[in-house]
């Protein structure tokens, strides 16, 4: 019967599938996977090992760590370590993800509703913009005030923002481009998402990591009720592989739906990825340092490699974190220069157009021990015949 057929229909096209934008940036990573020795890109700083971090009496007491489930919102000890980084922020304001990744996603999915309007930093690191955009909400772009140095003009901002704007997202220093906001600009930031009753979104991965002339900002989670800061042990420490970060906010409403949220997915992080995350932090000054005086080497070494070639090279000085850009002029587009590079010299570089930025631009990572010799093989493949 016509009835009992259409009855078993399967359900209408409308599609309630979460649509997540091409993830461009780690897709060029997964597809380089194997095919490079150096990295002159990656945004993680010279990773550690376990070893950097515990000493002999705490490595032997390693091997009877207990490997059951641990705190739902982390572990003690990681969350008063990671409160101690902040002016006003007390363990309870503190949740440990596995990775900033998942920081990021659960607040979006748990604070952003379609339709809402949320004004994005743009470029950014995919996630922070695509899960927003997946939910359905309004992007409102805050481009660069000049596209090929990521120079951002804060001034623009509060045209931007009206009093329907829910979410500020934005991320200092900047991945891609090393760039910074003043604290006076950081503070406007905030007076304009405070008249507009919105939240404030701060990607923090690369706080701390600051050259010498450039001063640090305070966290966004110190200066608003409203504000999320995010961070973790990947590129500042060199930890990417525990998968441990954090969201703080004093906002307690955000912690508990985002605890709740996931209770359906991960339920809590790693408990042994927690303890060397916190011993890390317990070694923060001696670590950062080391982290902080290599870029600062090779920020030098870039800047004199470029001026060496500067037929084909110009560097954009970054201020702080673990990158900086560089245009490229060769007949080349970054994407097959890039390719070219890996195929040539085993050797990593990430193009432009993997960061919906300019495929003249190249990013480069200035975190890590063989950054120096990478430029070398840079160099032979900028000085071989068929460039
Ligand atoms: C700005 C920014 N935020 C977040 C992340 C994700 O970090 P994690 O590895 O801790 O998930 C990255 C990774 O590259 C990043 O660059």
């Amino acid at each position: 019967m016509r009835v009992g057929f259409s009855a078993c229909q399967p359900a209408q096209k409308e599609s309630t599938t979460m649509q997540l934008p091409s993830f461009s940036l780690v897709k060029w990573f997964a597809a380089a996977e194997g095919r490079f020795d150096i990295s002159l890109s990656h945004s993680d700083c010279e990773p550690l090992c376990v070893s950097d971090v515990l000493d002999e009496d705490e490595r032997n007491a390693l091997i009877n760590y207990p490997l059951g489930y641990g705190a739902f919102a982390g572990l003690e000890e990681l969350r008063r370590a990671v409160a101690r980084q902040y002016k006003t922020i007390e363990r309870d304001d503190v949740l440990i993800f596995s990775g900033a990744s998942e920081a990021i996603y659960t607040f979006m999915r748990t604070n952003l509703n379609p339709g809402d309007e949320v004004v994005v930093q743009c470029p950014i690191f995919n996630s922070l913009r695509g899960t927003a955009q997946a939910i359905g909400c309004k992007i409102v772009e805050w481009r660069p005030s000049d596209e090929m140095t990521c120079a951002f003009d804060v001034s623009v901002l509060a045209d931007l923002c009206n009093r329907r704007t829910k979410l500020i997202i934005f991320n200092f220093p900047h991945n891609p481009s090393g760039q910074m906001v003043s604290e006076a600009e950081l503070n406007a930031i905030v007076e304009t998402a405070s008249r507009c009753d919105a939240f404030v979104f701060s990607d923090e991965q690369f706080r701390l990591l600051e050259l010498p002339t450039t001063p640090r900002l305070p966290a966004a989670c110190d200066l608003y009720d409203k504000a999320v800061s995010v961070s973790g042990v990947s590129k500042t420490y060199g930890m990417g592989g525990l998968r441990i970060g954090w969201l703080v906010t004093r906002c307690r409403d955000v912690i508990e739906r985002a605890q709740e949220y996931r209770y359906y997915t991960t339920e809590m992080t790693n408990t042994p990825c927690q303890m060397l995350a916190a011993r890390a932090l317990e070694r923060s000054d001696e670590i950062l340092r080391r982290n902080q005086d290599r870029i600062a080497a090779n920020v030098e070494r870039l800047h004199s490699f470029a001026a060496q070639h500067d037929e084909n090279l110009l560097l954009h000085l970054p201020k702080a974190g673990t990158m900086a850009l560089v245009e490229q002029k060769t007949p080349f587009t970054s994407t097959q220069f890039c390719e070219r590079l890996l195929d040539e010299q085993r050797v990593f570089l990430v193009p432009g157009e993997s960061m919906g930025i300019s495929d003249r631009l190249l990013r480069f990572g200035l975190g890590r021990e063989d950054f120096a010799e990478g430029l070398d093989r840079l160099n032979q493949f900028l000085r071989s015949p068929s460039q």
